[in-house]
């Protein structure tokens, strides 16, 4: 392992090469990653759930039809063998002819995965997505027994998540697999028993998501960390990753600042909403991923090519200046975060959602030591 001082300098020279390196990915807008909202039903209430998605989504699905036709245009345009087409929900288990479909995109050449809840595989479902091509999955399992059904509604389901996750990680076709844990008041003092629970079933990849004031979480505040516990969760993730061979990572979203992103993540955070993350929304709506205030839809699939609006709009997500205003405006870290993740933005205040940089008191984490815990902060440095 290197010594502390030379991971230092790279953790410095990696931080100066960031802001350029971004702003040639602006220009270029390479498509890689594309979402599809299939349907906002599911089988659970989950409490935090960004999408408020319920078992009676009045919302109709999707049409596979027309999941194929943008994805036709898109193949067209570009390398499919470059872009990942993620099925998003809602469960997509739920959605009908999900495997035709997958079937479909994999014939066009994209390779294609899917997030799910986990609740709804059996061994015939993972020999269906097997033979439909699935890449990556991952699953979303949020602590232990107690802690998952408190936050998901439903008894037993930790049992069958966790069964599920070792299926798929006995499924060696598959090129990526991971677990998702959502962190929240009620699980973020018992992550090191999560881990242990990772560990033991051999998970290959855990990824901690803060979960973030949305759907029906922005109206359940009581379900975001504060500003301990977020200190918390950096410091429990920064130790599991000296002590595990696991990936275990912070999700990419949220600015963390200083070298903590490189503590925290393998890769500085970057927001690649509309840069080389896109997606088609329920009802059709060009966007870019499903958190996103559906306000800033570029287009609608209905009516617009998603290749033009691709190319042609996203100046909001690309061009970020706009976000320079209030506490933005003057903040010493505006180059590296430019307003925090796309999905934090809230449109209403005109303001980030969440500034985890300012409002959980990181902004000085040394670059070589521990993380001191300390109390919050005052705001970003006004311009003089
Ligand atoms: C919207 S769900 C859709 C896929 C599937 N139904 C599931 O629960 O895994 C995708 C991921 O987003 C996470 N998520 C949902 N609401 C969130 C929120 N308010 N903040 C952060 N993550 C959230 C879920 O826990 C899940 O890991
Ligand atoms: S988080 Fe996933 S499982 Fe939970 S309600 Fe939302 S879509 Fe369903
Ligand atoms: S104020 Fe917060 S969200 Fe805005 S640029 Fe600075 S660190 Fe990012």
């Amino acid at each position: 392992m290197s010594p502390p001082a030379s991971k230092d300098l790279i953790h410095r020279a990696r931080r100066v090469a960031v802001p350029p390196y971004q702003h040639v990915q602006r220009q270029l807008h390479d498509l890689r990653m594309l979402v599809f909202e299939v349907t906002q039903r599911c089988n659970l209430t989950c409490r935090h759930c960004g999408s408020d998605c319920t078992r009676s989504a009045t919302v109709p699905d999707l049409p596979p039809q027309k999941i194929l036709e943008v994805l036709g245009e898109v193949a067209q345009a570009y390398d499919p063998k470059r872009i990942t087409v993620m099925i998003g929900g809602g469960e997509p288990l739920l959605y009908d002819g999900l495997w035709d479909l997958g079937r479909q995109i994999r014939k066009l050449g994209f390779p294609w995965g899917m997030v799910t809840n986990g609740s709804l595989w059996d061994q015939a479902t993972l020999e269906r997505a097997r033979k439909a091509g699935a890449r990556s999955i991952s699953v979303s399992l949020d602590g232990p027994k107690d802690a998952h059904e408190w936050l998901r509604g439903k008894d037993g389901d930790f049992d069958t998540v966790l069964a599920t996750v070792k299926r798929l990680i006995a499924a060696e076709w598959l090129n990526v697999m991971d677990v998702i844990t959502v962190v929240h008041p009620n699980n973020v003092h018992r992550l090191e028993e999560t881990w242990r629970i990772m560990q033991e079933i051999g998970a290959p990849g855990w990824r901690l998501i803060p979960i973030s004031p949305i759907g029906r979480a922005k109206t359940n505040r009581d379900l975001l960390l504060s500003t301990e516990q977020f200190q918390l969760l950096l410091k429990t993730i920064m130790d599991l990753r000296q002590r595990s061979d696991m990936p275990v990572y912070l999700s990419e979203s949220n600015y963390m600042g200083g070298d903590l992103d490189f503590r925290v993540r393998d890769h500085h955070y970057f927001c690649r909403a509309g840069i080389s993350f896109g997606g088609v929304m329920v009802n059709g709506d060009i966007l870019a991923c499903a958190s996103i205030d559906r306000r800033f839809a570029q287009g609608n699939v209905f009516q617009d090519s998603f290749v033009h609006t691709w190319e042609n709009r996203f100046e909001v997500f690309r061009d970020r200046r706009w976000m320079k205003t209030g506490r933005c405006d003057g903040c010493k870290e505006w180059r590296h975060c430019q307003g925090n993740s796309f999905h934090n933005w809230d449109l209403d205040a005109n303001a980030p959602g969440a500034c985890q940089f300012h409002d959980h008191a990181l902004s000085d984490v040394p670059l070589c030591g521990d993380l001191p815990l300390r109390s919050k902060r005052p705001g970003p440095r006004r311009r003089r």
